[in-house]
């Protein structure tokens, strides 16, 4: 009711901007980076992995995405990342060194609960579950588990469930890193440190508010969008339109920056807005070619850019420019704009945000 919504619209701005807390929630007790965190006999289960299958469903899946630059980054374990509904009815070759992971808000998706029996039917018995219900069949049926702390998630479109899973998920690759000798004490006091320091960042990219609702009001009107990322943001890229196809009903398709040559160019006009995720990371450089592209086509972008990022507005050249840079977080902070952009975009066209259409959310049925 409204009492609950406190100054929010919807159950979904209000979950947006609970970010920090549930974030922090997440994090809460974890003093050090230990394998007990997952569960007891994680170090063992740990000792003997030798590659990850992540398996989920829909927003959770992007999580998963972004999750295997981190665990082949930083622990480099081989990681394999599958929609649950495409796994479960694939021949595969399975391992019993494999890691399966299994990501999912409600613990009860019905394709991501099949697809952890499945593969625990081909004898992969170690099996680990990123989730934020303790009482949920997938905790109950995985031998390890980290907990999310987001508290009850309303909003059909998910966002503070999505950040928390980035955070148990970063925090296993530290302690696989850890077990398997792939990170010194110092880089892992410095990754702990970026981890607490999350919530405060969160809540920096939260007041860039006013600059979205400036972006949404140009969203409003538009049928189509393209959002572009490389590298750890082509995950979040593709979760940016997930979300506002999700709420808006506008079309919207995200690309790897470096496929835009090879199809989706031929569809930029001024009437497709393009986002753009733009940390100055490596890559930055290759992006910018190929916003190039974009612009000599007419087409209109929407740039979240770095702290540092030599990228200024300009004709046809939208920047919103995010707070500080964030290494391998960054994908965390870099989502929560994009959750914006979809809601308030949601708003203009007054849909009904918490609730739309035909979704659900939780999918038990196949
Ligand atoms: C539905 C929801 C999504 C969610 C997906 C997976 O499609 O609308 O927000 O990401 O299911 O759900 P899970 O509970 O397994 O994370």
């Amino acid at each position: 009711g409204a009492a609950e919504l406190g100054p929010y619209r919807h159950y979904m701005q209000k979950e947006i901007f609970e970010q920090p807390r549930a974030v922090a929630d997440t994090l809460e007790g974890v003093q050090a980076v230990v394998p007990e965190l997952f569960g007891d006999g994680a170090y063992r289960m740990f000792k003997e992995v030798d590659s990850i299958l992540i398996l989920a469903c829909g927003t959770s899946y992007y999580a998963g995405c972004t999750a295997k630059y981190w665990l082949e980054g930083i622990a480099k374990i081989p990681t394999q990342v599958e929609i649950a509904s495409e796994y479960r009815y694939r021949e595969t070759v399975p391992s019993p060194g494999t890691l399966v992971v299994t990501i999912s808000q409600s613990g009860e998706t019905a394709d991501t609960l099949a697809a952890l029996r499945h593969a625990q039917s081909l004898g992969m018995t170690k099996t680990l579950t990123v989730c934020n219900v303790a009482t949920s069949a997938m905790v109950r049926e995985c031998k390890l588990a980290y907990i999310t702390r987001a508290g009850v998630e309303i909003g059909v479109a998910s966002t503070k469930a999505f950040t928390t899973q980035l955070a148990g998920l970063f925090l296993l690759t530290l302690a696989l890193a850890q077990v398997k000798g792939r990170l010194t004490e110092e880089q892992e006091a410095q990754h702990l440190k970026a981890m607490r320091h999350l919530p405060a960042a969160l809540s920096a990219v939260l007041a860039l508010e006013p600059q979205i609702i400036n972006w949404a009001e140009h969203f409003a009107d538009k049928e189509h969008a393209l959002f572009l990322g490389r590298g750890l943001h082509y995950p979040i890229a593709l979760e940016g339109a997930l979300k506002l196809k999700e709420i808006t009903y506008i079309h919207a398709e995200a690309y790897a920056a470096g496929e835009l040559k090879h199809g989706p160019l031929a569809l930029v006009t001024s009437e497709m807005p393009v986002v753009t995720v733009a940390p100055n990371d490596t890559l930055l450089e290759k992006l910018k070619s190929n916003m190039q592209e974009v612009r000599a086509r007419g087409g209109v972008l929407y740039v979240l850019a770095d702290a540092d990022s030599r990228i200024e507005s300009e004709d046809g050249i939208h920047v919103i420019r995010m707070p500080e840079h964030y290494g391998p977080l960054s994908p965390m902070l870099h989502v929560v704009p994009l959750q914006l952009l979809a809601y308030h975009t949601a708003c203009a066209r007054g849909t009904d945000v918490d609730k739309p259409r035909n979704l659900a959310k939780s999918v038990t049925v196949e």
